[in-house]
Protein backbone atom coordinates (compact mmCIF):
# COMPACT_ATOMS: atom_id res chain seq x y z
CA UNK A 1 0.00 0.00 0.00
CA UNK A 2 0.82 3.41 -0.54
CA UNK A 3 -0.57 7.08 0.05
CA UNK A 4 -0.24 10.31 -1.88
CA UNK A 5 -1.26 13.92 -1.52
CA UNK A 6 -1.55 15.57 -4.64
CA UNK A 7 -2.38 18.81 -5.39
CA UNK A 8 -3.66 19.52 -8.51
CA UNK A 9 -1.98 22.63 -10.69
CA UNK A 10 -4.10 25.00 -9.57
CA UNK A 11 -5.12 23.70 -6.09
CA UNK A 12 -8.00 22.09 -5.72
CA UNK A 13 -6.96 19.29 -3.19
CA UNK A 14 -7.96 15.71 -3.22
CA UNK A 15 -6.15 13.07 -1.60
CA UNK A 16 -5.65 9.53 -3.18
CA UNK A 17 -5.08 6.24 -1.51
CA UNK A 18 -3.97 3.82 -3.71
CA UNK A 19 -2.86 0.21 -3.78
CA UNK A 20 -0.35 -0.57 -6.29
CA UNK A 21 -1.64 -4.34 -6.21
CA UNK A 22 -5.70 -3.86 -6.25
CA UNK A 23 -5.23 -0.15 -7.96
CA UNK A 24 -7.80 0.69 -5.30
CA UNK A 25 -8.25 4.79 -5.56
CA UNK A 26 -10.46 7.28 -3.13
CA UNK A 27 -10.62 10.29 -4.45
CA UNK A 28 -12.24 13.04 -2.00
CA UNK A 29 -12.30 16.37 -3.55
CA UNK A 30 -12.37 19.46 -1.21
CA UNK A 31 -14.53 21.74 0.18
CA UNK A 32 -13.11 24.29 -1.34
CA UNK A 33 -15.41 25.64 -4.26
CA UNK A 34 -13.24 28.14 -5.53
CA UNK A 35 -10.84 25.99 -6.35
CA UNK A 36 -11.86 24.75 -9.84
CA UNK A 37 -11.34 20.75 -10.63
CA UNK A 38 -8.79 20.17 -12.90
CA UNK A 39 -9.41 17.40 -16.21
CA UNK A 40 -5.62 16.38 -17.87
CA UNK A 41 -7.11 15.38 -21.06
CA UNK A 42 -3.95 13.48 -22.64
CA UNK A 43 -3.38 11.86 -26.02
CA UNK A 44 -1.08 10.79 -28.90
CA UNK A 45 -2.18 12.74 -31.87
CA UNK A 46 -2.86 16.13 -33.72
CA UNK A 47 -5.14 18.72 -32.39
CA UNK A 48 -6.48 18.27 -36.54
CA UNK A 49 -7.76 15.02 -36.57
CA UNK A 50 -11.29 13.75 -35.01
CA UNK A 51 -9.92 13.10 -31.30
CA UNK A 52 -7.34 16.13 -31.29
CA UNK A 53 -10.65 18.22 -32.06
CA UNK A 54 -12.80 16.35 -29.67
CA UNK A 55 -10.73 17.67 -26.84
CA UNK A 56 -10.17 21.12 -27.85
CA UNK A 57 -14.58 20.85 -28.12
CA UNK A 58 -14.84 19.51 -24.58
CA UNK A 59 -12.54 21.87 -22.84
CA UNK A 60 -14.23 24.98 -24.62
CA UNK A 61 -17.33 23.44 -24.17
CA UNK A 62 -16.64 22.67 -20.34
CA UNK A 63 -14.96 26.33 -19.77
CA UNK A 64 -18.09 27.83 -21.28
CA UNK A 65 -20.78 26.15 -19.05
CA UNK A 66 -18.54 25.42 -16.19
CA UNK A 67 -16.71 28.22 -15.75
CA UNK A 68 -14.50 28.54 -12.32
CA UNK A 69 -15.12 25.12 -11.58
CA UNK A 70 -13.57 22.79 -13.77
CA UNK A 71 -10.46 23.02 -16.23
CA UNK A 72 -9.47 21.12 -18.75
CA UNK A 73 -6.08 21.09 -19.63
CA UNK A 74 -5.49 19.28 -23.20
CA UNK A 75 -2.23 17.93 -24.06
CA UNK A 76 -2.09 16.71 -27.99
CA UNK A 77 0.67 14.32 -30.09
CA UNK A 78 1.94 12.52 -26.77
CA UNK A 79 3.16 15.59 -25.25
CA UNK A 80 2.62 14.43 -21.86
CA UNK A 81 2.41 10.76 -21.69
CA UNK A 82 3.17 8.80 -24.71
CA UNK A 83 1.15 5.06 -25.31
CA UNK A 84 3.45 3.01 -23.18
CA UNK A 85 2.16 5.09 -20.35
CA UNK A 86 -0.98 7.01 -20.51
CA UNK A 87 -3.09 4.07 -19.23
CA UNK A 88 -1.05 4.25 -16.48
CA UNK A 89 -1.35 7.96 -16.05
CA UNK A 90 -5.23 7.34 -15.83
CA UNK A 91 -4.73 4.81 -12.90
CA UNK A 92 -2.56 6.77 -11.13
CA UNK A 93 -4.98 9.40 -11.10
CA UNK A 94 -2.07 11.66 -12.97
CA UNK A 95 -4.31 12.49 -15.79
CA UNK A 96 -7.90 12.29 -15.63
CA UNK A 97 -9.43 11.54 -19.24
CA UNK A 98 -7.75 9.53 -22.08
CA UNK A 99 -8.83 8.47 -25.70
CA UNK A 100 -6.64 5.28 -26.56
CA UNK A 101 -7.62 3.27 -29.82
CA UNK A 102 -9.47 0.46 -29.58
CA UNK A 103 -6.55 -1.80 -30.06
CA UNK A 104 -5.30 -0.88 -26.99
CA UNK A 105 -6.65 -2.51 -24.34
CA UNK A 106 -5.59 -5.92 -24.29
CA UNK A 107 -4.60 -5.87 -21.08
CA UNK A 108 -7.89 -4.68 -19.63
CA UNK A 109 -9.74 -6.82 -21.52
CA UNK A 110 -9.91 -9.40 -24.35
CA UNK A 111 -13.44 -8.35 -26.07
CA UNK A 112 -12.77 -5.31 -27.27
CA UNK A 113 -10.17 -7.04 -29.70
CA UNK A 114 -13.73 -7.30 -31.77
CA UNK A 115 -12.75 -4.20 -33.17
CA UNK A 116 -9.30 -4.85 -34.34
CA UNK A 117 -10.69 -8.15 -36.37
CA UNK A 118 -9.53 -7.35 -40.01
CA UNK A 119 -12.58 -6.94 -42.46
CA UNK A 120 -15.06 -7.53 -39.97
CA UNK A 121 -16.61 -3.92 -40.82
CA UNK A 122 -17.46 -2.82 -43.93
CA UNK A 123 -17.18 0.90 -43.35
CA UNK A 124 -17.93 3.26 -40.33
CA UNK A 125 -21.36 3.81 -40.34
CA UNK A 126 -21.49 -0.51 -39.77
CA UNK A 127 -19.13 0.49 -36.90
CA UNK A 128 -21.50 2.89 -35.47
CA UNK A 129 -24.14 0.76 -35.79
CA UNK A 130 -22.03 -1.86 -33.28
CA UNK A 131 -21.13 0.63 -30.81
CA UNK A 132 -24.62 1.78 -30.72
CA UNK A 133 -25.96 -2.12 -29.66
CA UNK A 134 -26.62 -3.45 -26.62
CA UNK A 135 -23.38 -4.87 -26.95
CA UNK A 136 -21.00 -2.56 -28.43
CA UNK A 137 -22.56 -0.27 -25.08
CA UNK A 138 -22.08 -3.32 -22.89
CA UNK A 139 -18.14 -2.81 -23.55
CA UNK A 140 -17.55 0.75 -22.31
CA UNK A 141 -18.46 -1.10 -19.17
CA UNK A 142 -16.10 -4.10 -19.29
CA UNK A 143 -12.86 -2.93 -17.76
CA UNK A 144 -14.94 -1.45 -14.16
CA UNK A 145 -13.20 -4.30 -12.60
CA UNK A 146 -9.88 -2.26 -13.89
CA UNK A 147 -11.16 1.12 -12.44
CA UNK A 148 -11.62 2.23 -15.89
CA UNK A 149 -14.64 3.34 -17.17
CA UNK A 150 -16.20 4.02 -20.59
CA UNK A 151 -17.64 7.55 -21.66
CA UNK A 152 -17.75 7.15 -24.95
CA UNK A 153 -16.88 5.75 -28.05
CA UNK A 154 -15.20 8.49 -30.58
CA UNK A 155 -14.60 7.95 -34.76
CA UNK A 156 -11.39 8.34 -36.30
CA UNK A 157 -12.04 5.68 -39.26
CA UNK A 158 -11.28 2.98 -41.47
CA UNK A 159 -7.26 1.69 -41.62
CA UNK A 160 -5.48 2.14 -45.26
CA UNK A 161 -2.13 0.21 -45.40
CA UNK A 162 0.76 2.21 -46.52
CA UNK A 163 4.30 0.99 -47.72
CA UNK A 164 7.74 1.59 -49.16
CA UNK A 165 6.43 -0.34 -52.04
CA UNK A 166 3.19 -0.64 -54.02
CA UNK A 167 0.67 -3.45 -52.43
CA UNK A 168 -1.60 -4.80 -54.68
CA UNK A 169 -2.42 -8.06 -53.34
CA UNK A 170 -0.76 -10.17 -49.67
CA UNK A 171 1.84 -11.40 -51.48
CA UNK A 172 3.47 -7.97 -51.71
CA UNK A 173 3.40 -7.27 -48.57
CA UNK A 174 5.67 -11.02 -47.75
CA UNK A 175 8.72 -9.96 -45.32
CA UNK A 176 7.85 -6.15 -45.22
CA UNK A 177 8.13 -4.95 -41.81
CA UNK A 178 5.26 -3.20 -40.19
CA UNK A 179 4.17 -1.08 -37.33
CA UNK A 180 1.54 -2.10 -35.70
CA UNK A 181 -0.34 -0.62 -32.22
CA UNK A 182 0.25 -3.00 -29.46
CA UNK A 183 -2.57 -5.68 -30.04
CA UNK A 184 -2.24 -9.45 -30.86
CA UNK A 185 -4.74 -9.13 -33.30
CA UNK A 186 -3.17 -6.76 -35.65
CA UNK A 187 0.56 -8.96 -34.72
CA UNK A 188 -1.73 -11.76 -36.32
CA UNK A 189 -2.56 -9.82 -38.53
CA UNK A 190 -0.16 -9.27 -40.56
CA UNK A 191 1.82 -12.56 -39.79
CA UNK A 192 -0.93 -13.98 -41.53
CA UNK A 193 0.08 -12.39 -44.38
CA UNK A 194 3.56 -13.62 -43.99
CA UNK A 195 5.06 -9.51 -42.90
CA UNK A 196 6.79 -8.95 -40.01
CA UNK A 197 4.75 -6.77 -37.27
CA UNK A 198 6.74 -4.82 -34.80
CA UNK A 199 4.65 -2.80 -32.15
CA UNK A 200 5.72 0.34 -31.68
CA UNK A 201 4.09 3.12 -29.98
CA UNK A 202 2.37 5.93 -31.94
CA UNK A 203 5.25 8.80 -31.59
CA UNK A 204 7.50 6.34 -32.77
CA UNK A 205 6.25 5.77 -36.14
CA UNK A 206 7.38 8.46 -38.77
CA UNK A 207 11.01 8.07 -37.89
CA UNK A 208 10.39 4.11 -37.63
CA UNK A 209 9.48 4.54 -41.58
CA UNK A 210 11.95 7.25 -42.54
CA UNK A 211 15.04 5.13 -41.17
CA UNK A 212 13.26 1.52 -42.40
CA UNK A 213 12.66 0.14 -38.90
CA UNK A 214 9.91 -0.60 -40.52
CA UNK A 215 8.92 -0.44 -44.14
CA UNK A 216 5.26 -0.04 -43.42
CA UNK A 217 1.73 0.60 -41.58
CA UNK A 218 -1.44 1.10 -41.51
CA UNK A 219 -3.93 4.33 -39.83
CA UNK A 220 -6.38 6.15 -40.94
CA UNK A 221 -6.05 9.45 -43.97
CA UNK A 222 -6.20 11.87 -40.78
CA UNK A 223 -3.23 10.59 -38.98
CA UNK A 224 -1.19 9.41 -41.92
CA UNK A 225 -1.81 13.20 -42.81
CA UNK A 226 -0.91 14.80 -39.64
CA UNK A 227 2.14 12.97 -38.79
CA UNK A 228 3.30 13.40 -42.40
CA UNK A 229 3.57 9.55 -42.70
CA UNK A 230 3.06 10.24 -46.47
CA UNK A 231 6.05 12.04 -46.73
CA UNK A 232 7.87 9.06 -45.66
CA UNK A 233 5.64 6.23 -47.39
CA UNK A 234 5.69 6.10 -51.36
CA UNK A 235 1.97 3.84 -51.71
CA UNK A 236 -0.95 3.98 -50.04
CA UNK A 237 -3.22 1.14 -50.62
CA UNK A 238 -6.99 1.90 -49.84
CA UNK A 239 -7.57 -0.85 -48.46
CA UNK A 240 -10.08 -0.41 -45.44
CA UNK A 241 -9.35 -3.51 -44.21
CA UNK A 242 -10.30 -2.41 -40.24
CA UNK A 243 -11.20 0.36 -38.12
CA UNK A 244 -9.00 3.07 -35.91
CA UNK A 245 -11.43 3.83 -33.55
CA UNK A 246 -11.70 5.08 -29.49
CA UNK A 247 -12.94 4.64 -26.23
CA UNK A 248 -12.79 7.78 -24.35
CA UNK A 249 -11.94 6.75 -20.74
CA UNK A 250 -11.99 8.21 -17.47
CA UNK A 251 -10.73 6.36 -13.73
CA UNK A 252 -14.26 5.12 -12.69
CA UNK A 253 -12.99 6.58 -8.68
CA UNK A 254 -11.91 9.75 -10.26
CA UNK A 255 -16.01 9.87 -12.22
CA UNK A 256 -17.93 8.51 -9.03
CA UNK A 257 -16.03 11.14 -6.99
CA UNK A 258 -17.28 14.00 -8.08
CA UNK A 259 -19.75 16.18 -7.60
CA UNK A 260 -23.50 14.56 -9.10
CA UNK A 261 -24.33 18.16 -10.58
CA UNK A 262 -20.68 18.22 -12.23
CA UNK A 263 -20.67 14.97 -13.12
CA UNK A 264 -24.28 15.44 -14.82
CA UNK A 265 -23.11 18.09 -16.38
CA UNK A 266 -19.87 16.98 -17.80
CA UNK A 267 -21.72 13.79 -19.37
CA UNK A 268 -24.31 16.12 -21.36
CA UNK A 269 -21.33 17.78 -22.33
CA UNK A 270 -19.12 14.74 -23.47
CA UNK A 271 -22.69 13.39 -25.33
CA UNK A 272 -22.72 16.63 -27.22
CA UNK A 273 -18.79 16.22 -28.03
CA UNK A 274 -19.07 12.86 -28.97
CA UNK A 275 -21.86 13.38 -31.17
CA UNK A 276 -19.92 16.24 -33.12
CA UNK A 277 -16.93 14.14 -33.30
CA UNK A 278 -18.67 11.37 -34.96
CA UNK A 279 -20.30 13.47 -37.32
CA UNK A 280 -16.88 15.14 -38.29
CA UNK A 281 -14.59 12.00 -38.66
CA UNK A 282 -15.67 10.99 -41.81
CA UNK A 283 -15.06 14.44 -43.65
CA UNK A 284 -11.64 15.27 -41.75
CA UNK A 285 -10.32 11.68 -42.74
CA UNK A 286 -11.75 12.77 -46.65
CA UNK A 287 -10.00 16.07 -46.58
CA UNK A 288 -6.66 14.65 -44.91
CA UNK A 289 -7.29 12.49 -47.76
CA UNK A 290 -7.26 14.95 -50.57
CA UNK A 291 -4.07 16.91 -49.32
CA UNK A 292 -2.07 13.76 -49.36
CA UNK A 293 -3.19 13.43 -53.01
CA UNK A 294 -2.85 17.25 -53.71
CA UNK A 295 0.76 16.79 -51.85
CA UNK A 296 1.57 14.68 -54.24
CA UNK A 297 3.65 12.56 -51.82
CA UNK A 298 2.70 9.33 -52.30
CA UNK A 299 0.54 7.18 -55.29
CA UNK A 300 -2.98 6.38 -53.96
CA UNK A 301 -3.99 2.52 -55.05
CA UNK A 302 -7.19 1.55 -55.44
CA UNK A 303 -7.71 -2.49 -55.13
CA UNK A 304 -9.78 -4.23 -57.64
CA UNK A 305 -12.28 -6.16 -56.19
CA UNK A 306 -10.38 -9.49 -57.11
CA UNK A 307 -7.08 -7.44 -55.47
CA UNK A 308 -9.43 -7.18 -52.23
CA UNK A 309 -11.21 -10.90 -52.18
CA UNK A 310 -7.12 -12.06 -51.96
CA UNK A 311 -6.77 -9.87 -48.88
CA UNK A 312 -9.82 -10.77 -47.20
CA UNK A 313 -9.18 -14.70 -47.66
CA UNK A 314 -5.78 -13.60 -46.45
CA UNK A 315 -6.35 -11.93 -42.91
CA UNK A 316 -9.91 -13.31 -42.03
CA UNK A 317 -8.81 -16.73 -40.88
CA UNK A 318 -7.57 -14.35 -38.09
CA UNK A 319 -10.68 -14.39 -36.20
CA UNK A 320 -10.77 -18.01 -35.46
CA UNK A 321 -7.70 -17.19 -33.53
CA UNK A 322 -9.47 -14.86 -30.96
CA UNK A 323 -12.66 -15.84 -31.20
CA UNK A 324 -12.56 -17.36 -27.93
CA UNK A 325 -10.80 -14.66 -25.97
CA UNK A 326 -13.32 -12.44 -27.34
CA UNK A 327 -16.85 -14.63 -27.49
CA UNK A 328 -18.72 -15.48 -30.60
CA UNK A 329 -21.55 -13.86 -28.94
CA UNK A 330 -19.68 -10.28 -29.60
CA UNK A 331 -18.30 -10.92 -32.57
CA UNK A 332 -22.07 -12.24 -34.01
CA UNK A 333 -23.50 -9.13 -32.57
CA UNK A 334 -20.98 -7.41 -34.34
CA UNK A 335 -21.56 -9.41 -37.73
CA UNK A 336 -25.57 -8.37 -37.07
CA UNK A 337 -25.84 -4.93 -36.96
CA UNK A 338 -22.74 -4.16 -38.79
CA UNK A 339 -23.39 -5.24 -42.19
C1 LIG B 1 -1.89 4.50 -33.47
O1 LIG B 1 -1.14 4.16 -32.54
O2 LIG B 1 -1.62 4.30 -34.67
C2 LIG B 1 -3.17 5.21 -33.14
O3 LIG B 1 -3.81 4.48 -32.13
C3 LIG B 1 -2.95 6.60 -32.70
C4 LIG B 1 -4.26 7.27 -32.36
O4 LIG B 1 -4.50 7.53 -31.19
O5 LIG B 1 -5.00 7.54 -33.32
Amino acid sequence: MFSLLRKTRIGRTFICTASLVSTSMLFAFSANAADPIVIKFSHVVADSTPKGQGALLFKQLVEERLKGKVEVQVYANSSLYGDGKEMEALLLGDVQFIAPSLAKFGQYTKKLQVYDLPFLFQDISAVDKFQQSDTGKSLLKSMENHNITGLGYWHNGMKQLSANKPLHVPRDARGLKFRVQASDVLDEQFKAIRANPRKMSFAEVYQGLQTGVVNGAENPWSNIYSQKFNEVQDYITESNHGVLDYMLITNTEFWNGLPDDIRDQLSNILDEVTEHVNSKAGELNQTAKQAIIDAGTSEIIQLKPEERAEWVKAMKPVWDKFEDDIGSDVIEAALAVGN
